[in-house]
């Protein structure tokens, strides 16, 4: 079996470890800060201890997983790894200069791929002697948990090197999906309505957070509201994520990240890991009641449903993606009650055409515009699944 090598043993690098190493592969899990080594190895045993206890491994099947994983403080021990992933943190200049060092170490057929989630993959092959064989491979967090992986090939990426890639991949038990190599890949640009038209409708004062959460959980049937789902994540990182994106693509008014998330960001107040967030989780807190007026909740689903739908419909637009895998990565990598264009079938073309054109018409927004594929759809009688 290969033998797999991690670079970045941080929260990432060590679940991606735990993942291999679970489908039978040598793990070789490299950082060079012994402190990050000791607690990646004291996090997987945490994680077999939790598995065993619950019944899902055997003791010795934890036992033999965990022996598969060797810690590392240098990268000359990724020598005879098949494929590298690096996990190191989100900075393109270290990230190019981890994978020209890796390139010297690993064998010229070696796959060398990197975890991040809104760097471009073909900027890390830049500066490859065989830029050939570089390979975007996007975890979710906790990523043994987790069973998305979005699939990157870069521009000087070939065939070859992506189909062993995501053939490894699957049979880690993974659902994968290729994306274009563009910001956001699938699910971090599909998502962005489901905070960005919340944030922008509480910022109206069209509702209040627990009425929008209460009108996208028991209304449209997602599992959380955007503002409990922010405050899960953290309002650092998904603020952050929103800010890269929206520059990433030159400002388009679709992604403008909000004034009301930016100062909580500013306040500290992350969420759930700080006790505050758009939610207050202190001890004895009240938590505000939403107005149950299925009326306005229905017009509350309706509007993020709607910009959801566009956004998935226009990157299968622009060919980020196929219609079966911009499905796949929102149900399986965020949960999403359907995929979005299944979705967009069931609701019509046509209804969600006149949702958007009735906003574009009340803001005068380039935010609103709709995507030319459903225009074109609606104009044709067509749906995503059938005709
Ligand atoms: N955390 C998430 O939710 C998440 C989800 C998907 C993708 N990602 C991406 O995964 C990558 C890692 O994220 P993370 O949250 O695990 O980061 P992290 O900060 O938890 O871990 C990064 C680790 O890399 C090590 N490191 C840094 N430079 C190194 C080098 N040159 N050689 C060896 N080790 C080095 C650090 O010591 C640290 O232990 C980033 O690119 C991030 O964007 C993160």
């Amino acid at each position: 079996m290969d033998t797999i090598g991690i670079l970045g043993a941080g929260a990432m690098g060590s679940g991606i470890a735990q993942v291999a190493a679970a489908a039978g592969h040598k793990v070789v899990l490299c950082d060079n800060l012994t402190i990050a080594l000791s607690k990646a190895s004291k996090g997987i045993q945490a994680s077999m201890k939790t598995l065993t206890e619950r019944g899902k491994i055997s003791d010795s099947d934890a036992y033999s997983l965990f022996s598969r994983i060797q810690f590392a403080d240098h990268m000359s021990q990724f020598r005879d790894c098949t494929m590298v992933i690096e996990a190191i943190q989100e900075d393109i200049e270290q990230k190019q200069i981890a994978f020209k060092s890796m390139e010297a170490i690993v064998a010229e057929s070696a796959i060398l791929a990197s975890n991040t989630s809104s760097l471009s993959i073909s900027a890390m092959g830049a500066q490859l002697r065989h830029p050939e064989r570089i390979l975007g491979v996007h975890f979710f967090n906790p990523a043994p948990l987790m069973r998305l992986v979005e699939i990157i090939p870069a521009l000087q990426t070939t065939a070859e090197v992506v189909e062993r890639g995501k053939k490894l991949i699957d049979n880690w038990g993974k659902v994968t999906v290729i994306a274009k190599d563009t910001p956001g890949f699938i699910v971090n640009r599909v998502a962005r309505p489901y905070y960005g038209e919340a944030l922008r409708m509480l910022d109206e004062g069209i509702a209040d957070i627990a009425t929008i959460d209460w009108a996208m959980r028991d209304l449209a049937g997602f599992r959380m509201g955007p503002f409990e789902l922010m405050d899960f994540i953290g309002n650092d990182i998904n603020y952050a994520v929103t800010e890269v994106v929206f520059e990433n693509f030159y400002f388009d008014p679709r992604y403008k990240p909000s004034f009301t998330q930016k100062r909580l960001v500013d306040s500290h107040y992350f969420g759930r890991k700080t006790g505050r967030g758009f939610y207050d989780y202190r001890p004895g807190a009240e938590m505000p009641q939403p107005v149950k007026d299925k009326a306005l909740g229905g017009e509350i689903a309706n509007r993020i449903l709607a910009m959801l739908i566009n956004e998935a419909a226009d990157a299968l637009h622009w060919r980020i993606a196929s219609r079966d895998d911009i499905d796949l990565a929102m149900t399986r990598g965020v949960n999403y009650p359907k995929g979005l264009l299944a979705w967009a079938d069931e609701i019509g073309i046509s209804v969600i055409v006149e949702k958007l054109d009735s906003l574009y018409v009340e803001y005068l927004e380039d935010r609103y515009r709709c995507s030319p594929l459903l225009r074109k759809m609606q104009r044709q009688d067509l749906t995503f699944y059938g005709k």
